[in-house]
């Protein structure tokens, strides 16, 4: 049963006897990705890697169950560089490791080539120093195959806690959120947002998809959505936190729509519609922005 939430001097919280839940919030550049730990009598849950750089704070945080042979899972929630750093770290220290089918991990990466293209991608959206190229080193890590893929309804336990596995996609194809059902927790990675993570603007690569999956999550009786980050935690603030995210969808549609609708619409090129839908909803016009816009756009005319 659900206990009062507390936050110790580590950032720990604890709200279920069944399992202890740890946060953990790694930072890069400007913001952080929270990796969430839910340990039990005999195992540890762990939802997404994190970030490279994140490797202490991870490693400290295992440390006294791995000391005791627990067993670790790890669950992807998305294949995006800041949730899988760590992913071939935490498989050589025996854990398994699980996402949904759509997540890429092509064996054999060329990681040189992952750096540098993820560096283009990074100077797109922060402000990344011109020739910092090791700054992505710090962060970046080569993706690896999975144990196990999974896909709507599958379901994954330990005799202790039960998680089922929603597919929630938009964001990315590849995004699964994680329930479990006894305290009311999402683990939702990136698959619900509120506010945005690199400005005002939310990053989504499928809008008609991201309108069922909110839905979906909607017709849950969720009491804690822990995000990849951001977190809303009671009823009331995860109600709140879903409003807010489907307010930022409606924004957005909004913004697209009367963008394309007073511009020179088909002779429109994408790029000003996507800087124009920034000035719109305040969010900066990066890679993120546009590709949100066309998602928006192609839910408008297409229906999908
Ligand atoms: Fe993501």
């Amino acid at each position: 049963m659900a206990k009062e939430e507390r936050a110790g001097k580590d950032r720990a919280q604890t709200i279920m006897s069944a399992y202890e839940l740890k946060r953990l919030d790694m930072p890069f550049y400007s913001i952080h990705t929270t990796v969430y730990l839910l340990e039990t009598q005999r195992s540890v849950f762990v939802i997404d890697s994190g970030v490279l750089s994140g490797r202490a704070m991870l490693e400290a945080a295992l440390a006294p169950a791995l000391e005791k042979k627990k067993r670790l899972f790890l669950l992807l929630t998305h294949d995006h560089w800041d949730h899988t750093g760590l992913t071939q770290w935490m498989k050589a220290r025996g854990a398994a490791v699980f996402a949904h089918r759509a997540a890429a991990y092509p064996l054999g990466a060329d990681m040189e080539h992952l750096c540098q293209s993820g560096y283009e991608m990074f100077m797109a959206d922060f402000p990344v120093e011109e020739g910092k190229l090791d700054s992505v080193r710090k962060l970046a890590a080569p993706p690896c195959p999975a144990d196990g893929y999974l896909e709507e309804g599958s379901f994954l336990t330990d005799g202790d806690v039960s998680l089922s596995v929603l597919y929630t996609p938009g964001h990315c194809a590849s995004s699964a959120s994680y329930y479990e059902a006894e305290s009311g927790a999402l683990f939702s990675g990136d698959a619900v947002q509120c506010t945005g993570y690199f400005g005002a603007g939310i990053q989504i690569t499928d809008a008609a998809a991201y309108g069922t999956s909110l839905e979906k999550v909607g017709s849950l009786p969720v009491r804690a959505i822990y995000g990849g980050h951001e977190t809303a935690v009671g009823r009331a603030a995860v109600c709140a936190y879903l409003e807010r995210s489907a307010e930022m969808d409606s924004r957005m549609m909004r913004a697209v729509v009367e963008a394309y609708r007073e511009g020179d619409r088909g002779a429109m090129h994408m790029g000003d519609l996507a800087a124009e839908v920034g000035r719109r909803v305040g969010a900066p016009y990066n890679r993120q922005l546009f590709g949100t816009t066309a998602a928006y756009l192609r839910k408008y005319l297409f229906g999908a």
